[in-house]
C-alpha cells in the first residue's frame, strides 16, 4: 500500500522510526514532513496527510503529534478523512473493522515506539468488516457531503 505520513516536532522522531518499519514491511511512503524536530504546528501537517488520502495519493496515512490529539483533530477535518487516535492495538483493529478508518493517529509522549509498530500492524492489516457498520460509517460520510 501506499502510506502517507506526517508528523509536527512533538512525533518526529516516532514517524521517522515508523517511515522505515512501514518500508520494511513492504509499503510505500509519502513523507509529508516534518523533517527535522523544529517546530512545525500539527494543523498543517494533519491536513496534508489527511488531504493525500482523501484525494487518493495515499490508500492509508499515519499521523503522529506528542499527544496525537491535535493531529488527528486536524486529520478530521479533512471531507473523507476518518483518522482515529489509537493506544493500542485493539482500538487500531476496531478502528478499521468498525469505522473503516483511513488514517491512524499515534501520540509520540503518550506510547513507546514498539507499541506504536503494533499499533501500525493492527492498522495496515486489518480490513473494514463491512456488515452493520456500513450504514453508521455511511452516515457520517452523507454528513460530510454535505457540507
Ligand atoms: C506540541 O508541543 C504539542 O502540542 C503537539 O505535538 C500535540 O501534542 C498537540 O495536540
Amino acid at each position: 500500500m501506499k502510506i502517507a505520513m506526517a508528523s509536527d516536532h512533538g512525533g518526529f522522531f516516532l514517524k521517522e522510526q515508523l517511515r522505515q518499519y512501514v518500508e520494511s514491511k513492504g509499503h510505500q511512503v509519502i513523507d509529508l514532513g516534518c523533517c527535522s524536530p523544529d517546530r512545525a504546528d500539527y494543523p498543517d501537517y494533519g491536513i496534508a496527510c489527511g488531504e493525500a488520502v482523501a484525494k487518493g495519493e495515499a490508500d492509508r496515512g499515519i499521523v503522529v503529534c506528542g499527544t496525537g490529539i491535535g493531529i488527528s483533530i486536524a486529520a478530521n477535518k479533512v471531507k473523507g478523512v476518518r483518522c482515529a487516535l489509537c493506544t493500542d492495538p485493539v482500538m487500531a483493529r476496531l478502528c478499521r473493522e468498525h469505522n473503516n478508518a483511513n488514517v491512524l493517529s499515534l501520540g509520540e509522549r503518550i506510547i513507546g515506539v514498539e507499541l506504536a509498530k503494533g499499533i501500525v500492524d493492527a492498522f495496515l492489516s486489518t480490513e473494514a468488516e463491512g456488515g452493520r457498520h456500513v450504514e453508521r460509517v455511511a452516515k457520517i460520510t452523507a454528513y460530510d457531503e454535505a457540507r
